[in-house]
């Protein structure tokens, strides 16, 4: 299969940014239509399309949607997540950058069908251009009665803030984000069923829905369209409806933001990233640096679809694709990724505070030379200990590239806590390594 260009099909036009360049195109059709109708009606269109989160976990957005009470007796709240923190996804920061209607219209259609009063799209810190281009956007939005009071004269209400985050990675877990939104440190909270659900009491405790910039900007297209026409994409998978955008990175000659239809086999998807560079598949981390790596034989049978992952043993995730060469040491290559998530940990709970910190270590001094016997086995059991005994997502995420790096390529570890050095760039993955990480392991 080739791209299938809905979110992007306009992106490079840098008319499309401005309020006329999208109107132009046809943006805000799927409003005028939204607001046409009952807003139950939106969440059957949602229900139809079989859209599910775009931010990693491919929650069925319906749902959520469906599950703020329709008999409003207070402020309801919705959240945009535009922390995008998982190491290999830049995804959100495009559509933020050139489609940033897309995302305003979107969460318009959503603040209807959930009668919210109030959006607030938390940017990670970094994202300055993101967050101008969005300023920009709901000024314009504003200004032409596309928001604010009396939307288009529906009698709808809606005002949308944005704020920007310090970058910081657990913030983008959305109880974490809920609590840096509020002031509060940005650590996550108790959840369901120990707690109700965010749409229940989210937000100063208020029914809150929290959905990815991608899934809002999906919407427009829905309601447009239809949720029938937006279903017939992906229609070869199990369960995965519409398309999703892959940031392409590592070893290939054309790195960037690719949307495909869903049922796109991975291999059509390097095909696109014009193949790769510098030698061999070697390996892939398909969805970005939490989900489980594959080897070139899995990347072969791969089809980029939620379900249909699983069957490589991997995830779609947030859609950040990582090709790796042959030329790749892939015990450098986790000890990095485990060095991020161990300076991400927020430290609430013991078995992601301590065993993330473990694992880089082991991993460091292996990197080093200093790899001992029975490091594997000990790296295997600190990853059963993180693995769904953790406070919140951010454990999973930085035990599960560890696990799966040391059940595909076990003779790599072997090799260089054997010999102390790797058995793929003789030694030099550590100088190569930036400075930063070079500091580290001084
Ligand atoms: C540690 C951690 C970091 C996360 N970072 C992000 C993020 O940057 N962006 C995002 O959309 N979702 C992120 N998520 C997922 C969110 O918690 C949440 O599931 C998502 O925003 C829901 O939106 P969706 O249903 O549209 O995908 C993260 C989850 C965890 C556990
Ligand atoms: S798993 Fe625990 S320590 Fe790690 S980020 Fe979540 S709450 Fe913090």
């Amino acid at each position: 299969m080739a791209e299938r260009k809905l979110l992007l099909e306009h992106a490079h036009d840098p008319a499309y940014a401005t309020l006329d360049g999208y109107l132009a195109k046809g943006g805000y059709a799927g409003l005028k239509k939204a607001l046409a109708g009952e807003r139950q009606a939106v969440i059957d269109e949602i229900k139809a399309s079989g859209l599910r989160g775009r931010g990693g976990a491919g929650f069925p957005t319906w749902i959520k949607w469906n599950g703020i009470t329709k008999d409003k007796k207070g402020p309801h709240y919705l959240i945009c997540n535009a922390d995008e923190g998982e190491p290999g996804t830049f995804k959100d920061k495009q559509l933020l950058e050139q489609t940033p209607f897309l995302l305003v219209e979107g969460m318009t259609i959503a603040a209807w069908a959930t009668q919210s009063d109030r959006g607030y799209v938390y940017i990670r810190g970094e994202f300055v251009d993101a967050a101008r281009a969005l300023r920009k956007a709901i000024d314009q939005a504003y200004a032409a009665g596309y928001l604010g009071k009396n939307i288009q004269g529906s009698g709808m209400d809606f005002d949308l803030y944005i704020h920007l985050g310090a970058g910081s990675y657990e913030c983008g877990e959305e109880s974490a984000l809920m609590s840096s939104l509020m002031g509060e440190r940005g650590m996550p909270r108790l959840k369901f069923p120990h707690v109700p659900l965010p749409t229940v009491a989210g937000l100063w405790e208020k029914p809150t829905i929290i959905n990815n910039v991608e899934t809002y900007s999906c919407a427009p297209f829905i309601l447009a369209n239809g949720g029938e026409e937006y279903a017939k994409l992906g229609a070869s998978t199990k369960n995965s409806r519409g398309t999703k955008l892959f940031s392409v990175s590592g070893h290939v000659n054309k790195p960037g933001n690719y949307e495909i239809e869903f049922g796109t086999t991975l291999m059509e998807l390097l095909d696109m990233a014009g193949g790769m560079k510098g030698g061999a598949l070697k390996a892939c981390v398909p969805g970005g640096s939490s989900v489980p790596i594959i080897n070139a034989e899995d990347c072969g049978r791969a089809v980029l679809a939620y379900e249909e992952m699983s069957e490589v043993k991997s995830m779609v995730g947030s859609g950040g694709c990582m090709f790796l060469n042959e030329h790749t040491c892939i015990v450098s290559f986790i000890w990095r990724t485990s060095l991020f998530y161990a300076n991400e940990s927020c430290g609430k709970c013991t078995p992601c505070r301590e065993g993330t910190k473990w694992m880089e270590q082991i991993l460091r001094r292996i990197v080093m030379g200093n790899g001992q016997p029975g490091d594997v086995e000990t790296l295997k059991e600190i990853c059963s200990q993180i693995d769904g005994r953790s406070f919140c997502g951010l454990g999973d995420a930085a035990a599960w590239p560890v696990a799966a790096a040391l059940r595909v390529f076990p003779e790599e570890f072997e090799f260089y806590i054997k010999h102390g050095r790797s058995m793929v760039t003789s030694g030099e993955s550590v100088a190569m390594a930036p400075a930063w990480q070079q500091a580290v392991l001084a």
